[in-house]
C-alpha cells in the first residue's frame, strides 16, 4: 500500500499553497488547516486520488466524505439546494456548517467520495488556508478530519503528523484550529432539515436561521453509518459474494482476473493486476454499471481482507444486504 511517502511540513504560505494545490491535481494527499480541525483533502473529482484517502487514514469502511467548496454558487454544480439548504448556506458560508443534499445531475464529485450515495455533504470553510488551496486546486476539495482511523480528529500540524506522517505528501502549518470541533452536519432532503451531528454551529443558531425547529437522526447525534439516515446505494441485482464459479445469466465482478474464464454474460474487472487501491476507485462504478446491464446477479471475486480490502468486503456485504 503507498503508505511510504515524504510528508513535507510547511508553513501555509502563498508558494507552499500553490506547490501543495499542484500536489493535489496529481492525485496527492495535502492536510489543509480549517476554522474546525485539520482535513486530510484529495481531489474529490477523482476515484483513485480519493482511495488514497482511506489508505492513508488506515479506514475499514467507506464513509461518505464531505466535498469542500468556496460558496453557494460551486456548491449548487453538484447538489441540489433546496430553499432551507439556500438559507442556511446564506446564513452560515464560509463557515463550520455542512449540507447534505441530493446530487445534481452535473455532480463532479466521485462516487468513492460519496460512498456510492445519491447525495452529497458540502461544506465552504472559513479558514483562508483552505480556501486558497480549494481556488488554486480548481476543484472541490474531499477532506475527511486528518487522523488516523478510530483517533481523535487532529487541530495541529503536530497531531496530523503523529498519525499520518509518511502516510500523506503534505502538511501545510497554520497554527491551531480556531473552533477544534468538526462541523455541524445538517441534511437538506425530503424529510425537511435535519440535524446529522452536533459541531461548530449551535442548533439555536440554525433553527434562528431556519425560523423553526430542525428534526432530530434516528438515532441521538453521533457520527452515523451512511445506511441509516440516506438512501443508501442498494443494487437492485443480488449480490453473491466470494463466488469462484459464474452462471451464465450471471454477471461477473471480478479482482485480479479470477473470473476471466468464466461464461459470465458480462464481466467487469475492479483491478485486473489485483492492486486494492485501483479496486476501490473503481467499485461503485463497476456495481452500477453491472446493475444497469440488467444483471438479476453479480458474482463477486473472492477480495483479499487486508489493507483496503476491509473497506471494500464492507461495502459489498453491504450491497449484498449483509450489514444494515
Ligand atoms: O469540520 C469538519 O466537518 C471536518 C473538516 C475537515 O471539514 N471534516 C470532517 O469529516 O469532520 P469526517 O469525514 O471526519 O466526517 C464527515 C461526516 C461523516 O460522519 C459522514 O458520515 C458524514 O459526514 N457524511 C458525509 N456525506 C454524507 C451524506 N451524503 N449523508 C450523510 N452523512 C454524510
Ligand atoms: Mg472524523
Amino acid at each position: 500500500m503507498a503508505t511510504d511517502r515524504v510528508t513535507h511540513r510547511a508553513p501555509a504560505t502563498p508558494e507552499t499553497i500553490a506547490a501543495a494545490a499542484e500536489c493535489l491535481r496529481l492525485g496527492g494527499l495535502v492536510a489543509m488547516p480549517t476554522e474546525t480541525v485539520y482535513g486530510l483533502a484529495a481531489d474529490a473529482t477523482s476515484d483513485k486520488a480519493v482511495a488514497e484517502i482511506y489508505v492513508a487514514k488506515g479506514r475499514p469502511a467507506f464513509n461518505p466524505l464531505i466535498a469542500h467548496v468556496l460558496g453557494v454558487e460551486d456548491a449548487r454544480d453538484h447538489a441540489r439546494l433546496d430553499d432551507a439548504a439556500e438559507r442556511l448556506a446564506r446564513a452560515f458560508w464560509p463557515g463550520p456548517l455542512t449540507l447534505v443534499a441530493p446530487v445534481a445531475p452535473a455532480c463532479r464529485v466521485c462516487l468513492l467520495a460519496r460512498a456510492g450515495l445519491d447525495t452529497l455533504a458540502l461544506r465552504a470553510p472559513d479558514h483562508p488556508v483552505a480556501r486558497a488551496l480549494i481556488e488554486a486546486a480548481g476543484r472541490p476539495l474531499a477532506a475527511p478530519s486528518a487522523n488516523r482511523s478510530g483517533h481523535v480528529s487532529a487541530t495541529t500540524a503536530d497531531h496530523v503528523l503523529a498519525d499520518l506522517s509518511g502516510r500523506i505528501d503534505w502538511v501545510l502549518d497554520a497554527g491551531p484550529s480556531p473552533h477544534g470541533v468538526e462541523s455541524t452536519i445538517v441534511a437538506c432532503l425530503e424529510a425537511g432539515p435535519t440535524l446529522l451531528r452536533p459541531g461548530a454551529v449551535t442548533r439555536e443558531a440554525i433553527e434562528a436561521a431556519l425560523g423553526r425547529p430542525l428534526a432530530q437522526a434516528a438515532s441521538s447525534g453521533a457520527p452515523q453509518a451512511p445506511g441509516q439516515f440516506a438512501s443508501h446505494y442498494a443494487p437492485r441485482a443480488r449480490l453473491r459474494l466470494e463466488a469462484h464459479a459464474v452462471a451464465p445469466h450471471e454477471a461477473a465482478l471480478d479482482f485480479g482476473g479470477a473470473l476471466a474464464r468464466a461464461a459470465a454474460f458480462a464481466r467487469l474487472d475492479l483491478s485486473p493486476s489485483g492492486d486494492l487501491v485501483e479496486a476501490a476507485a473503481n467499485l461503485f462504478a463497476c456495481i452500477r454499471a453491472l446493475d444497469e446491464m440488467g444483471a438479476a446477479s453479480i458474482a463477486v471475486a473472492p477480495i483479499p481482507g487486508n489493507g483496503l480490502g476491509e473497506a471494500i468486503n464492507d461495502r459489498l456485504r453491504r450491497a449484498a444486504g449483509y450489514v444494515g
